[in-house]
């Protein structure tokens, strides 16, 4: 019975950042179609990463996550990627949220790119909010397409 009332709670949980009260995110998927889902930002959550953005991630990805001036794509003279943009026109929008946390707790993966692990640096805290100020970035379309994704990427 206690294992039974913990799954709901976790399953509440993981609906919560994405679908508000909504206690069935699965049919939240289907019911979305091609329309745009409501943001369910904290707005206050979405000011505290731009802080920690602005501090921190600025310098190598932009203002507003617009990144640097050529190629995001193309490899540096020692083979590292340069810094994507963070805002709709790169691919951090493809990923799901566990994904872009991952990034910025563990860094760069396989060395390919420059940027250091953030664990250790941010809390945990400061890292869901960040997450959250990139994904105000977005524009409503993007986000729709992303939060379906993020829904299947929870479905066990
Ligand atoms: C020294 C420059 C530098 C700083 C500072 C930096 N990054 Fe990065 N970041 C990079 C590079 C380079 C990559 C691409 C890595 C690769 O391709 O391996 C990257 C990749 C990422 C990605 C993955 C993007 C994608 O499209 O997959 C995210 C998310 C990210 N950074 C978030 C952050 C956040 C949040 C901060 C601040 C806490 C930050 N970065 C600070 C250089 C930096």
């Amino acid at each position: 019975m206690k294992s039974l009332k913990w799954k709901i709670f976790a399953t509440l949980v993981a609906g919560l950042g994405l679908a508000g009260c909504d206690d069935t995110p699965s049919t939240g998927l289907a019911e979305a179609g091609d329309t745009m889902v409501e943001r369910r930002q904290d707005s206050v959550q979405v000011a505290r990463g731009k802080a920690v953005y602005e501090k921190y991630c600025l310098e190598c990805h932009g203002a507003e996550g617009r990144g640097q001036p050529g190629d995001w794509r193309v490899r540096d003279a020692d083979g590292h990627f340069p810094p994507p943009p963070l805002d709709d026109s790169a691919h951090a929008w493809h990923h799901p949220t566990a994904a872009l946390l991952e990034v910025i707790r563990e860094g760069s993966p396989q060395g390919q790119g420059k940027m250091e692990a953030w664990k250790g640096r941010l809390s945990e805290d400061e890292m869901q909010d960040v997450v959250a100020y990139i994904k105000s970035l977005w524009s409503d379309e993007v986000y729709t397409l992303w939060s379906k994704m993020e829904r299947q990427s929870l479905e066990p």
